[in-house]
């Protein structure tokens, strides 16, 4: 459990870092859709702002649950409240609503974490699902439309996400 909490501090401070990285990068990804909902924004609203660490999780008490490639062995999912008022509702989740998947590895040592962010017309053949993978010390990956999180997540029934026919049931803060 506590190796949780370092990823986090780690990404809030290095966020200087993986700024500098994406300048490196040339900007991978695409374009973005407003300029409030880049990358580093969203990292830094989900670590610093507003961390994602103090939302509801789907699986109990922010418990380990089975994931699988390329999350991870172990995963832990986070909702914030526009997600999580949105589910199991069988529609597209509410404008606003971000979901954070963390990413463990057999040894249940934090590896990074992905993040959707519902961006409403951002992508609309994507869902309006801006995506970001981040690695544990907040080095950002991929962001944006990112095909290869879309091609997978369009397999889920709704909304792009696995998860989202799941009632908050459970979930506890
Ligand atoms: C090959 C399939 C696949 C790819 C590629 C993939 N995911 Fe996922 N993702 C899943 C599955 C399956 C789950 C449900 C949890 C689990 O089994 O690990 C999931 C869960 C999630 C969740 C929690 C919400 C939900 O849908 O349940 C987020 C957030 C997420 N993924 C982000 C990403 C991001 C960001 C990328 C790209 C960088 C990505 N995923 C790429 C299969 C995939």
């Amino acid at each position: 459990m506590g190796a949780r909490i370092p990823g986090i501090i780690l990404a809030a401070f290095l966020l200087c870092a993986a700024v500098s990285e994406i300048d490196a990068m040339g900007g991978r990804g695409v374009p973005q859709a407003t300029p409030d909902k880049d990358a580093r924004g969203l990292l830094h609203l989900v670590t610093v702002t507003d961390p994602y660490t103090r939302w509801k999780s789907l699986s109990g008490d922010k418990e380990f649950q089975a994931g699988t490639k390329p999350h991870g062995p172990f995963v832990v999912i986070y909702l914030n409240d526009a997600a999580f008022r949105s589910l199991g509702q069988g529609k597209e989740m509410a404008r606003g609503s971000i979901c954070v998947i963390e990413n463990y590895n057999e040894e249940k040592v934090l590896t990074g974490f992905g993040v959707m962010h519902k961006v409403p017309g951002f992508n609309p053949d994507g869902g309006n699902w801006y995506w970001m993978r981040s690695t544990r010390d907040g080095k950002i990956e991929f962001f944006g439309r990112v095909e290869a999180c879309i091609d997978c997540h369009r397999k889920a029934k709704t909304d792009f996400m696995f998860l989202g026919d799941k009632k908050g049931e459970g979930a506890r803060n």
